[in-house]
């Protein structure tokens, strides 16, 4: 078993993925893309956990866990917690685990309150706009760095 682990975070509404507002966020569902992606990480040995929540202290509470559930690697879309979540930031800065933040829209081709993101800055890098594939390229990354730090 690997020693080396990755951490998926989804936001609010992630877990309607498939029925909501496809023109926006595609049709694959959030089943589908975490079972992609934990098969993707299973072939370069790492174990990859997948965490969904609509409630803001459940995902601060699960980022605060990594402090003593060390993980390599954090990708997460914060999904409408991107624009607002001071709490989710902070949480992230505690646990100082290097994360790329994911979109599946290309949030500044939207509304204006979408350009925001209490996230980017302190992430490692932004994939938006490229639909479910933005995870797959964010987890090509991930696993690349963890071997590069081996
Ligand atoms: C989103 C973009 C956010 O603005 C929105 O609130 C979401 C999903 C995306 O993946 O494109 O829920 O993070």
């Amino acid at each position: 078993m690997s020693s080396k682990s990755i951490l998926v975070l989804h936001g609010p509404n992630l877990n309607m993925l498939g029925l909501r507002e496809p023109e926006h966020y595609g049709s694959a569902t959030l089943e589908s893309i975490n079972q992609s992606l934990t098969s993707k990480a299973r072939a370069a040995n790492i174990a990859l956990e997948t965490f969904q929540s609509n409630s803001e202290g459940d995902l601060v509470t699960k980022i605060q866990s990594l402090a003593t559930h060390k993980v390599d690697f954090v990708i997460i879309n914060p999904a409408a917690f991107t624009h607002t979540s001071v709490a989710m930031r902070d949480a992230l800065s505690a646990v100082k685990v290097p994360f790329i933040e994911v979109h599946l829209s290309n949030v500044f081709a939207r509304e204006a309150f979408r350009h925001h993101s209490y996230f980017t800055d302190i992430a490692v890098g932004i994939i938006s706009g490229l639909g479910a594939q933005g995870y797959a390229l964010a987890l090509d990354y991930a696993i690349q760095h963890i071997d590069r730090s081996n």
